[in-house]
């Protein structure tokens, strides 16, 4: 655990910092490009793709005066607390298999934070969790150059340093960061070369048909099976109890009449134990942040 806190010769990131001591194969080997501000790391790494980036591309940014999150959301990136970055991937797949990809980096990310020797919780579809607080999310975007599909570009944000005070006030209850979780600094280097190190292995994993091994994995970090639910879809709202996920990464609910309901696009608004109380810590942060 002693190897991902922060030193007190931490350096800023920079490509060198990144690059030392990586041990990845492919992901990161070609081209890190670091920047101190950018409006988000997705729209650069996707300019880059159409400008034919090799795969394995990673763009970080210190902070992101436009970050983004899913359905229109934005991620709030305050500098040098947290991790901001975009990886350009070129997946010899289907698009409709984009949600498996967001759901392998969500298996990433937690195994990366689960070297930290802390237990993080995945909610379907992109949430990271720690004790049932939103840490990181993950932004998955295809890039096509008219109708061909070009790229795919996967951003994952993570609270690493953020302090409490750090949060907005209407996401105190909802979000945390790493370093609130363990109670010291963490290395935003480290954490960001064990989170590369997982990508690789994990994507490989999904390039070479093993999802199933994702979706084991996926399981053991599933935060919201056997919990009641409120999902937001596109036209409804469905309350019901959530059934985990299934082989092409949709999201199974059971309504109070025991209809199973598969989830292919919607947000978890509400999640609590069965009959317990409502737990406010799993509700959907709102538009704002993590
Ligand atoms: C979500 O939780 O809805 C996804 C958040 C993804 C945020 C990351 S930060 C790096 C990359 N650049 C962005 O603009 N968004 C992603």
């Amino acid at each position: 655990m002693d190897i991902f806190l922060e030193t007190p010769t931490e350096k800023p990131l920079s490509v060198e910092a990144v690059r030392q001591g990586l041990q990845t194969r492919w992901l990161g080997r070609h081209s890190v490009l670091v920047f101190e501000s950018l409006d988000s790391t997705n729209n650069r790494a996707k300019q880059m793709a159409l400008q034919g980036a090799v795969e394995g591309t990673i763009v970080v940014a210190e902070t992101q005066t436009d970050g983004r999150g899913r359905l229109g959301r934005s991620w709030i990136s305050p500098q040098g607390a947290g991790l901001y970055f975009s990886i350009v991937l070129r997946p010899r797949t289907e698009p409709t298999r984009l949600p498996l990809l967001t759901l392998t980096a969500g298996v990433a990310v937690a195994a990366a934070l689960h070297s930290l020797g802390v237990r993080p919780g995945l909610k379907w579809p992109n949430d990271i969790l720690l004790s049932d607080k939103k840490v990181g999310g993950i932004l998955t975007e295809g890039v096509f150059s008219g109708q061909k599909p070009e790229a795919v570009v996967l951003g994952i944000g993570l609270n690493v340093n953020t302090p409490q005070d750090g949060l907005p006030d209407s996401l105190q209850d909802l979000a945390t960061s790493v370093r609130l979780h363990v109670g010291r600094p963490i290395s935003r280097i480290r954490l960001l070369q064990a989170v590369l190190e997982k990508v690789e292995h994990w994507y490989g994993l999904f390039c070479d048909d093993g999802f199933d091994t994702v979706l084991r994995a996926w399981r053991q970090f599933d935060a919201t099976t056997g919990r009641q639910v409120e999902v937001n879809l596109p036209q409804s709202r469905l309350v019901g109890t959530a059934d985990g996920i299934c082989s092409d990464g949709t999201l199974l609910v059971r309504d109070a009449a025991g209809t199973a309901h598969r989830i292919l696009a919607g947000d978890i608004v509400r999640c609590r134990v069965k009959g317990g109380p409502a737990m406010p810590s799993l509700r959907s942060a709102p538009a704002g942040h993590a």
